[in-house]
């Protein structure tokens, strides 16, 4: 290795210990796993470590739910969580918990030590309590109507109607999900981290370039909204680790859950004798990378550098964070059957076709990322069966039938082979830059360059022709060696073929530069097949398998009487039974007349023409439509809902349009078949 060994601690967000590992999760994941790979390959000191999120209302509600203890729970959801990453082949080096001895110990140092140093400080706040469950109640166990245009049964703090947002204190009716009772206001001391203390030391740390571009101008707007103190206790009842001065209040979840990389590397540094405090010491060389989703940025790149500076530990050399998934082009969903579980996609696909297709859309940038599956097919099939798996196949046939599975004593080409070398270089520097869609796309290019050659070379025509065996030698023998580079590369994207291929040549773990010199004179195994191609079949049927993933989620859900314990309203079980469907009155609609309504933004009044009868009806499709795109057209509306008095009259009935929501919004163009008054079957 020419360049210095370095020092490098990575880690992916924690997964909360209540829900399954999805699709959406493994973009982080997957990332995480090929950039720690890469380092290891490159001989670097590089350890990977994960844990368990398990602490906070959800998880002790969910458990409750069930019956159960939160630590029977979470002890059944790591297994599960553990089993799904393995799986995709993420190599861990340690999967803790935050529920764990040394996370608590390392959660009450850093605590401690903040407090010392006087950035802890109480105050008395008034909060939203459910009488009866006798809990306070996060904002997303409040429900009620929407203050802004009447939606009921909205969560928290925002209307998925309208889109407004509010304060929970502000939504009329309010019920609490926990109990259905009426939440009161009281008070009770909290404890708060006065993050505005580490402005400063915050400002200089964004400003070495230690978080993304983009990440840098979204923490400049909430540097310019300033910075307010951290609520980080809960009262009991809670899930997860008293406060050591506090009797009777805990943790707020997102303090420790952080605190859980440390307490996870910890945990293995007792058990491998590596050096904790090398990687932590305030003037420590080690480097510490979080990989994170866009939805965290605020917790790794304000709370945390600044407790772990308070606490007088290093702060991170990378924050990185990564966009969210979207599934041909929509949010995942369950009941389309994209919302497709880390288990169910095992059951049905190669788990290295999803980490090759989400490292060729992969980039430093916070940009979402589409799993397109028609795309993920032709993707896959093309590149990696196409033309990788390929050169081998082409050329290992001949090694094995007419030379004694023997690799030629010299190479047939050997500048394209030192091109292949040359390239590591350049592939090196875009997975160290997190750039891996381009580290795949020269890769890609080499194996075109590969597939030329042997085009070119036509093994298959010197094959007929005995005394041209020590050509046909020598070209086999190029095109499995320019195979060894390639795969070589793709090493920290798909490990598992690497194994394999390793196998099938015979030769030790491959590292970054252990390609650059050519395999003559060697046996090779017999060749087998490393990759099939993607059968469309069974993408189909992982979506049909994912939406039967809701049906039995529902049914178990539904199944679990809330004896003793409350039960929290899971909105994704919330079913209703084919009769009560039967009582909806759908009817076919003219729009006779479109309207724009003072002083609301999202809402168009709509006269509708039912055949004979007319409703005035107020709905929430103001960003799709212009009135005017919509006046003549036909619709669909449920006849039979009870008016609703909205802030700007009454609403009889509701429209539905269908489409994957924002700005594709499908309305009927007029067609002879369809009438209004129609009704719907
Ligand atoms: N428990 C917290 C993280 C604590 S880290 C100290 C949490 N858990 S999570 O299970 O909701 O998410 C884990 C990671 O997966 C987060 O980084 C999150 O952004 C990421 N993702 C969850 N859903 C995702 C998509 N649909 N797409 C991409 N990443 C997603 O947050
Ligand atoms: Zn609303």
């Amino acid at each position: 290795m020419s360049t210095e060994q370095r020092k490098i601690l990575v880690t992916s967000a924690l997964p909360y210990a209540n829900g399954s590992i999805h699709l959406g999760h493994l973009v982080e994941y997957i990332q995480t796993d090929i950039w720690s790979r890469f380092q290891k390959m490159r001989g670097h000191e590089c350890y990977y470590v994960c844990a368990d999120d398990a602490h906070g209302t959800p998880i002790m509600l969910r458990a409750r739910a069930e019956g159960i203890e939160p630590e029977e729970l979470i002890a059944r959801v790591w297994t599960e969580h553990t089993e799904d990453f393995a799986g995709f082949a993420i190599a861990f080096d340690n999967y803790h918990s935050t529920h764990s001895e040394e996370n608590r110990v390392c959660a009450t140092t850093i605590y401690a030590r903040n407090r010392d140093a006087g950035h802890i400080v109480r105050r008395t706040i008034s909060q939203a309590y459910d009488p009866e469950a006798e809990m306070f109640l996060p904002d997303r166990f409040i429900k009620g109507t929407c203050p802004k245009c009447g939606a009921e049964d909205q969560y928290g703090d925002n209307c998925e109607v309208c889109g407004a947002t509010y304060a929970p204190t502000e939504l009329k009716n309010p019920v609490s999900a926990v109990s259905g009772a009426t939440p009161i206001e009281r008070d009770s001391e909290h404890l708060f981290f006065k993050l505005g203390n580490f402005e400063k030391v915050l400002r200089d740390w964004h400003k070495a370039g230690h978080v993304q571009a983009e990440v840098a101008n979204k923490l400049n707007e909430w540097f310019e909204a300033g910075l307010n103190d951290w609520d980080i206790s809960r009262d009991a009842p809670y899930f997860g680790f008293e406060i050591p001065d506090a009797e009777g209040k805990y943790f707020y979840v997102w303090l420790d859950a952080p605190i859980g990389y440390m307490a996870s590397f910890r945990h293995f540094c007792n058990r491998t004798g590596v050096d904790f405090d090398a990687f932590w010491d305030a003037d420590s060389k080690a480097e510490l990378y979080h990989f994170i989703g866009k939805d965290i940025i605020y917790f790794h790149a304000l709370f945390w550098p600044a407790m772990l500076h308070g606490a007088g530990y290093r702060k991170p050399s990378g924050v990185y964070a990564h966009g969210f998934l979207t599934v041909d082009g929509a949010k995942m969903s369950k009941s389309r059957g994209t919302f497709i579980k880390a288990r169910t996609y095992l059951k049905h696909l190669n788990p290295e076709y999803l980490r090759y297709y989400f490292a060729a859309k992969l980039s430093s940038r916070v940009d979402d990322l589409d799993l397109n599956l028609e795309d993920f097919a032709n993707r896959v099939n093309a590149d990696l069966v196409g033309k990788v798996v390929n050169i081998a196949s082409r050329c290992a046939g001949f090694i094995s039938k007419r030379f004694d599975g023997r690799l030629s004593a010299s190479v047939d080409q050997a500048e394209l082979l030192e091109t292949f070398a040359r390239a590591g270089d350049e592939i090196a520097e875009l997975y160290e830059k997190r750039e891996f869609g381009r580290a795949v796309r020269e890769i890609m290019a080499l194996a075109d360059l590969a597939n030329q050659y042997i085009d070119d070379k036509a093994p298959w025509v010197l094959a007929k022709d005995e005394n041209r065996d020590a050509e046909l030698h020598a070209i086999c023998s190029t095109g499995i060696n320019l195979f060894r580079v390639l795969i070589g590369y793709l090493k920290p994207v798909l490990p598992v073929m690497a194994e394999q291929a390793e196998a099938f040549l015979n030769v030790p773990p491959m590292r970054w530069d252990s390609q650059r010199t050519p395999l003559l004179g060697h046996a090779i195994e017999k060749f087998k097949p490393l990759m099939t191609r993607v059968d469309r079949d069974r993408i189909t049927a992982m979506i049909e398998d994912s939406k039967e993933d809701l049906a039995s989620e529902v049914k178990s859900t539904s199944k679990k009487p809330a004896t003793d314990s409350p039960l929290v309203r899971d909105p994704v079980a919330a079913t209703i039974a084919f009769d009560d469907f039967a009582k909806v009155d759908l009817r076919v609609v003219r729009i006779a007349k479109a309207e724009h309504v003072e002083g609301a933004d999202k809402l168009l009044r709509l006269t509708l023409d039912l055949g004979g009868e007319t409703r005035n009806v107020f709905a929430g499709i103001k960003a799709a439509y212009a009135p005017e795109d919509l006046e003549g057209k036909l619709t669909v509306m449920v006849a039979n809902l009870a008016p609703r008095t909205m802030k700007f009259g009454v609403s009889e009935g509701m429209v539905l349009a269908a489409g994957p929501g924002g700005k594709d919004i499908f309305v009927l163009n007029p067609d002879a078949g369809a009438q209004p008054g129609m009704k719907v079957k």
